[in-house]
């Protein structure tokens, strides 16, 4: 398989303009400020930034709520500014992904007002309607809790309407061919503006059958990812989809698609409820099987690995009583907890702040099968805002300097309010500090991202997962091209020792050296490497050292 499929050894950093940098004083984040960033994230070893929704939107879902998929909303620049941003960042070899929100449209989009107000309008079919309340109306809600019913009663349309997320956001009929077609010209669009592709939000609802008679389990149309992808290779070999889909692993393949032709890429849902489980309980087992259950998959697709993202940490794929631990260990009040299913916090004072375990949990992450995805703010350890509502809380501004606002805006009015006060204030938490700090958290996730990349056997190889006879020790192996790379974490606060068996006959296996510290292991007599691993301890080995690798690297 050629090397040139870029996502396959990316490292994708996700940020929403809105929050990350105001260049014009309005206290609203714009493409001007994070065109000026762009140096911060080449620097920080990214290659590719997914944008949150930027189009116009009343932002009542943070922009997942568009109301016009042609355009930039004016409080973060022009169209014009845009294209700069692009052009900017393809300047430094970074890619961007943009996020592509189909499922639904705001209320306020004109398709919707059209639809609504007039039985005979075109667009009166792109949305899904009834007549009755359907039956299933209290079912299915996205945001259990805050959201009581999937149909809500327009007056003017005098009929029901469906949304599967709030009221304000009425699902598009994705089964019309019209809608359809204005979903490829969307891509078009954007792909002309200069995005490498798209994360697709919701895509299980999008394929999903709508209408008042769907009963039990929707049907999903399958065939629809197929077109959207053929589209976008026609128009743009190397672009890519992204799929949000939060789905059982007997299911990948149907997203992949068997030969490879629906999604390139979906997070792992399993695998990062999995890592979130092992973390509160030090035990690698669970996260093992997912790993295995999530292996199957068409070699040019790929994983997105993540921690934490900008929706609550989902937990509804855990058992009852692993999901009961994780809420114990990481978000134990009720405020700090979400939708019935989740955390809503960020991923470092989930963590109480310590870097050990920060640097364990994010060193893993960088290990796991796939292409890793981090949140902005993340690699400076920023902290969240439980009085602010729902997921807002870790929506906060980026935290740049110690100077008011953290550097994000000169304005006395911050889109949101700036993280100011306790220990992940700006004062103690930003990057201009960290940047001098030789041991600082971002320093730390600069040389793991650089490590990242130079060890293309994480995203491109063969995984398995050896035993260590210690539940808290997760050690994967994986080969490519003939190289091999071990990659050790020990989920305890305890230091452990094990006798690894690396799988790799001598000479290779006789040998391993530690791509952190360039520390030599040599086996025993048994052919095992006798290996002590501090509490919370991470080791990248690569198996019979460089040599074997430049002996065997096809030249
Ligand atoms: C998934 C997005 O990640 C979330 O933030 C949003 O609220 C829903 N989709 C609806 O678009």
């Amino acid at each position: 398989m050629i090397t040139d499929l870029w996502y396959k050894n990316a490292v994708v950093y996700c940020l929403s303009v809105a929050t990350f940098m105001d260049s014009n004083g309005d206290g609203i984040g714009d493409f001007a400020g994070l065109e000026r960033r762009l140096d911060y994230l080449q620097g920080l070893g990214v290659t590719a930034i997914w944008l949150m929704p930027f189009q116009p939107s009343p932002k009542r879902d943070g922009g997942y709520d568009i109301a016009d998929y042609y355009g930039v909303d004016p409080d973060y620049g022009s169209l014009g500014d845009f294209v700069a941003f692009t052009h900017a960042a393809k300047q430094r070899g970074l890619r961007v992904l943009i996020d592509l929100v189909v499922n639904h449209t705001s209320d306020r989009h004109r398709w919707f007002q059209s639809a609504r107000s007039d039985p005979d309008s075109p667009y009166r079919d792109w949305y899904v309607w009834a007549q009755e309340r359907p039956a299933n109306a209290d079912e299915g809600m996205v945001f259990p809790g805050v959201q009581d019913t999937t149909w809500t009663y327009d007056a003017k349309a005098k009929a029901w309407y469906f949304h599967r997320f709030f009221a304000f956001q009425p699902d598009l009929n994705t089964a019309n061919p019209e809608v359809q077609a204005e979903i490829l010209k969307i891509m078009g669009f954007w792909i002309e503006l200069g995005v490498s592709g798209f994360r697709m939000d919701a895509v299980p609802f999008v394929i999903a059958e709508k209408g008042a008679d769907v009963t039990g389990e929707p049907r999903e149309q399958f065939d629809m990812l197929r077109d959207f992808r053929e589209f976008l290779s026609w128009r743009q070999g190397d672009a890519i989809i992204l799929a949000e889909a939060n789905v059982l692993p007997k299911q990948d393949l149907d997203y992949f698609g068997d030969d490879a032709d629906r999604m390139n890429m979906m997070f792992n849902f399993q695998v990062n409820q999995a890592t979130f489980y092992a973390l509160a309980a030090h035990d690698a087992r669970p996260l093992v099987k997912a790993i295995e259950r999530t292996k199957p998959r068409p070699l040019s697709c790929q994983w997105g690995i993540f921690l934490r993202n900008h929706d609550e940490l989902d937990l509804g794929r855990l058992t009852e009583t692993q999901r009961a631990l994780v809420f114990e260990r990481f978000g134990p009040e009720k405020r700090m907890q979400l939708y019935d299913r989740g955390i809503r916090r960020r991923f470092a004072p989930m963590m109480d702040g310590d870097p050990r375990r920060i640097r364990l949990a994010y060193s893993l992450m960088f290990t796991l099968p796939g292409t890793p995805v981090l949140r902005y703010g993340d690699e400076i350890g920023m902290g969240d805002d439980l009085t602010l509502k729902e997921r807002d809380c870790a929506r906060t501004p980026m935290q740049w300097t110690g100077e008011v606002h953290g550097g994000f805006t000169l304005s006395d009015r911050p889109v949101s309010p700036v993280i100011a006060g306790g220990p992940y204030g700006y004062p103690h938490v930003n990057v201009a500090d960290q940047r001098h700090e030789a041991d600082s958290l971002l320093n730390w996730m600069q040389g793991i991202i650089r490590l990242r990349k130079e060890v293309p056997e994480i995203g491109w190889g063969d995984v398995v997962a050896l035993p260590t006879r210690e539940k808290a020790v997760v050690a994967l192996r994986y080969d490519w091209r003939g190289n091999a790379v071990l990659c050790l974490h020990n989920l305890d606060p305890g230091p452990v020792e094990i006798a690894l068996d690396t799988g790799v006959p001598a000479p290779e296996g006789a040998v391993l050296v530690d791509l952190l510290t360039g520390a030599r292991s040599e086996a025993g007599p048994d052919g095992r490497h006798g290996l002590m691993l501090e509490g919370y301890g991470y080791h990248w080995f690569r198996v019979g050292g460089l040599d074997a690798l430049l002996k065997r690297r096809p030249t």
